[in-house]
């Protein structure tokens, strides 16, 4: 028998797997690339599991007019747009996809910090403008990451591989901002995890790496800025909500902040009358961590693995876990 399986979004890397699944049949919006809440809810009607996105909201109302439905596969590691209390008490098993993304989203946060650091989007600018007249030895010169002391907050897989990266490359010392399950983590990089006082105290390079739960929302806003000791870049490849835009602003126009660099914004995308967006020390990238064509495939794998499970009445192998 087939299970009619609903994908939120016509991803090619689902039909490339089709024929690996022949007991699903799957099926995507019919009009656009996405489709709309209405078109989800429609489809999930007709449906023995659904496949959604990071920006489709799954609350109450929507779990209990869809209670019927045998899984719910995220297309994300990360699951905040999902009451996954709730889905709990309407016996929804809700996956996501770990592993996946862990390396493509930690270079992303590298690549943002390397483009701070040595000013690409000034230099970017006067090239491409033809502004750019001579060879000048102080005209570009950004600042060396060796030896820096990073924050890390948020210490899960894609926090610690880029500690692992920042270790590696330029022998930064790892400072994880303070979580007990952060401590005595078998890693090939010495971190340690300091109090806040410490944190604030030393960091050169913040970087999060955090799930969005009320705990993490707007961590980064102006109190957090006005604790930290030194200027420092602020890299979020994590979720927009997790800082506060106006206030990182204002971090920036004190020079408590060297840059920003942003995968994630809030909202998504970003208003593009922001201040932020004239500005040549903030980078921003539209959530681009987990877009790699391997990075993708490997989701809908785990997507799909998850779906067959449920269906067959197991265990999901990528259940959402909370921190
Ligand atoms: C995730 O998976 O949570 C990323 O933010 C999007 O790929």
């Amino acid at each position: 028998m087939k299970h009619r399986v609903y994908i939120n979004a016509s991803i090619n890397a689902f039909r490339e797997l089709q024929s690996l699944y022949p007991s699903l049949d799957l099926h995507f919006p019919l009009e656009s690339e996405q489709g709309t809440p209405e078109e989800l809810s429609r489809e999930a009607m007709k449906s023995s599991a659904i496949v959604t996105l990071l920006s489709d909201t799954i609350n109450r109302d929507f779990l209990e007019k869809h209670s019927h439905l045998k899984v719910i596969a995220n297309f994300a590691v990360g699951f905040n747009n999902i009451d996954t209390d709730c889905a709990k008490d309407f016996g929804i098993p809700i996956g996501n996809t770990p592993n996946t993304l862990t390396h493509s989203t930690a270079e992303t946060a590298l690549t943002l910090l390397l483009m701070l650091s040595r000013k690409t989007n000034f230099s970017q600018r006067l090239v491409k403008g033809g502004h750019w007249k001579k060879w000048e030895p102080e005209l570009f010169n950004g600042c060396d990451l060796r030896g820096k002391n990073f924050g890390i907050i948020g210490f899960g897989r894609i926090g610690r591989e880029f500690s692992r990266m920042a270790y590696h490359l330029w022998g930064a010392n790892i400072l994880v901002y303070p979580r007990s399950s952060a401590q005595d983590l078998k890693t090939d990089f010495p971190y340690k995890v300091v109090s806040e006082e410490e944190f604030y105290l030393n960091i050169d390079v913040l970087s999060l790496h955090c799930p969005l739960t009320p705990e993490t929302k707007s961590l980064i806003n102006k109190e957090f800025i006005d604790n930290m000791k030194r200027p420092f870049f602020f890299i979020n490849t994590a979720r927009g909500q997790c800082h506060n835009e106006g206030d990182l602003y204002n971090g920036l126009r004190s020079n408590q902040i060297l840059g920003v660099g942003l995968d994630v914004t809030d909202p998504e995308p970003m208003d593009k009358e922001s201040p932020l967006l004239q500005r040549d020390d903030v980078v921003v990238l539209p959530h681009i961590g987990s877009a790699t064509d391997r990075t993708r495939k490997e989701m809908a794998k785990q997507c799909l693995e998850n779906i067959q499970a449920a269906l067959e009445s197991k265990p999901l192998p990528f259940p959402c876990l909370k921190s």
